[in-house]
């Protein structure tokens, strides 16, 4: 796929996996968005996507916040002219993925259900959100491409006869 001067948003572009795609998208001279919500880091991810990329922005968002997730997706459209060439649907939070923590198996101590809750909102509400608000700004612009890195992915995002919907591995065609 051809990248150079395609507008890519990046969600969760502060470390880890998302930073690594940044990167490597960088390279390819893409116009790219960087979103988090960590501002230190967005800073420095934004400096190592500088060399390559036909043009590096940066965002500081939460993703389970709907209308900063609104505001973003066309402060993007704004800023590039579209939104229009794909998301990486990256953000994403596990806490510490332990339901409980045992030592000398006897258990220390449990996963609160306010851990789970932010877990479950960020994984959900916040790829829901973000893949909703990349879908109507893509439909306006007439195409659609997007990857999600979290366990639970959206539902479809787009419903549009003029467009090819995305199939999953081995789904049906
Ligand atoms: N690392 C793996 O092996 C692996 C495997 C499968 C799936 N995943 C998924 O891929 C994604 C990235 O994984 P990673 O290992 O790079 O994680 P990571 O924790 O290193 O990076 C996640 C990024 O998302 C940002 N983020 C978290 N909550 C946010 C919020 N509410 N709003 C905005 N930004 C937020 C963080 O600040 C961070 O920069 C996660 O969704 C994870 O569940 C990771």
């Amino acid at each position: 796929m051809e990248l150079r001067g395609k507008a890519i948003v990046i969600m969760g572009a502060a470390r880890g996996l998302g930073r690594k795609m940044a990167e490597r998208i960088a390279a390819e001279g893409a116009k790219i968005a960087l979103v988090d919500l960590d501002p230190e880091m967005l800073q420095e991810a934004k400096r190592a996507c500088s060399n390559g990329a036909a043009e590096v922005r940066d965002y500081v968002v939460e993703v389970t916040d709907e209308g900063a997730v609104e505001a973003l997706f066309q402060d993007v459209r704004n800023d590039f002219g579209a939104v229009d060439d794909g998301l990486i649907n990256n953000a994403g939070t596990t806490s510490d993925a332990l339901q409980v923590k045992a030592v000398d198996g006897k258990v220390v101590s449990k996963m609160t259900t306010a851990e789970f809750d932010k877990v479950i909102a960020v994984d959900l509400r916040g790829v829901f959100l973000c893949g909703r608000e990349a879908a109507v700004h893509m439909v306006e612009g007439g195409r659609a491409a997007s990857s999600s890195t979290s366990p639970a992915s959206p539902p479809p995002a787009i419903s549009d006869r003029r467009i090819t919907p995305q199939r999953r591995p081995g789904s049906p065609p």
